[in-house]
């Protein structure tokens, strides 16, 4: 029987609550589809920082390089300084282990309100593969003559051709794979380039130049678009339709990630997935910790589900993971009342029975 080592670090606030679900989905859909799982609980995170100074302990990324996966409930602590726990235990995992990929769809699914008026799951139902390691992530720049009146702040973005070409590659497979046509949805597998070649016309001519010529190359059955980002926050919501899978910089996948997470329903149902196709991955949900909602039962697990979801697909559980997918949607359908915390008609370890009892049937 195959097992899969999977890291589970629940973190902060509403983490470790909503990680709990996804554990018993991914227990039950083990079962069910004939896996192991054997789970490594971390508890890095904002209380462990507290208790001892550490964010990430030199040892843990050696550790975290042993399994097959890292599942995530979410960072961030009212009690620590904004950007330690971030910067220190999330960006420091996806660097660390070269997560250079983040992966995260948008898909709007059945029963889920749309604030977009007259749009449905049919047309909010695309990808963004975010670039993870690049950009204005990776520290370059500083302040000069800090606290003096000629104080000067720089924060480069920095791309090179190898990262660019890493995250073009994943980026035109996954349309061959999971594109509108591939799915049966759609007539074509498109990839659209999102930049700004307008105005950073260093970095996005890079990216562009990068973008025509691998395609050309290596994948001519796909569909080449590009938008420059602002347009894309534009057909975001005015034609989201139109998209199938996007490709962008860290930043700007950053940005039109949260836009395109409250297009599907909110924070209460996007999920991402940190990828290193050569390494250990790294699946989330995209919102906070809500300290607000901690320990009341009446966050949404879902979001954390879909993560899981995306784990089981990225370790090859095809099967496994279309069966939760299915299960996802027949609760959103059928049962949740909204996807917000305390609304749902139902509690945190309630639609987390339901998910992994309907992945048993
Ligand atoms: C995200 C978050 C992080 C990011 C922050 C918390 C560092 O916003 O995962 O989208 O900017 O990548
Ligand atoms: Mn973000």
């Amino acid at each position: 029987m195959k097992t899969y080592k999977i890291a589970i670090i629940g973190g902060d606030g509403t983490g470790p609550e909503v990680t709990v679900e996804a554990v018993k989905v991914m227990d039950a859909a083990a079962a069910k589809f004939g896996f192991k799982i054997q789970k490594t609980d971390y508890d890095f995170g904002g209380e462990r920082y507290k208790r001892t100074g550490e964010v990430l302990p030199n040892s843990a990324i050696d550790e975290l390089k042993k399994h097959d996966a890292i599942l995530l409930g979410a960072i961030g602590h009212p009690d620590v300084k904004p950007g330690i726990l971030e910067k220190g235990l999330l960006l420091g995992m996806r660097f660390a282990l070269d997560q250079y990929i983040n992966l995260r769809p948008v898909r709007l699914l059945p029963g889920v309100e749309c604030p977009i008026k007259g749009k449905g799951p049919n047309e909010i139902d695309y990808a963004v593969i975010r670039e993870n390691s690049g950009d204005i992530y990776t520290g370059s720049g500083g302040l000069m003559m800090k606290g003096t009146p000629h104080e000067v702040a720089t924060q480069t973005a920095v791309y090179s051709r190898f990262q660019v070409d890493r995250c073009l590659k994943y980026a035109f497979e996954y349309a061959r794979k999971y594109g509108k046509k591939a799915r049966g949805v759609g007539k074509e597998n498109t990839l659209a380039l999102v930049g700004k070649t307008n105005v950073l016309t260093f970095v996005y001519d890079l990216w562009e130049r990068a973008f025509h010529e691998m395609g050309e190359k290596y994948y001519p059955d796909i569909r080449r678009d590009y938008y420059h980002v602002d347009a894309t926050c534009m057909w975001m919501v005015k034609s989201p339709e139109w998209f199938d899978v996007l490709v962008t910089g860290n930043l700007f996948g950053d940005i039109i990630t949260d836009l395109g997470a409250m297009t599907q329903g909110g924070m209460g149902i996007a999920a991402g997935g940190n990828i290193n196709p050569e390494g250990v991955s790294m699946f989330e949900p995209i919102g906070g910790s809500a300290p607000k909602y901690t320990g009341q039962n009446i966050i949404n697990p879902l979001a954390a589900i879909c993560a899981m979801q995306m784990m089981l697909e990225t370790l090859g559980e095809a099967k496994a993971a279309a069966k939760v997918d299915q299960a996802v949607r027949y609760v959103t359908a059928n049962k949740l009342k909204s996807l917000a915390a305390g609304k749902m008609g139902y509690s945190t370890t309630q639609v987390g029975d339901m998910v992994a009892q309907l992945v048993t049937d």
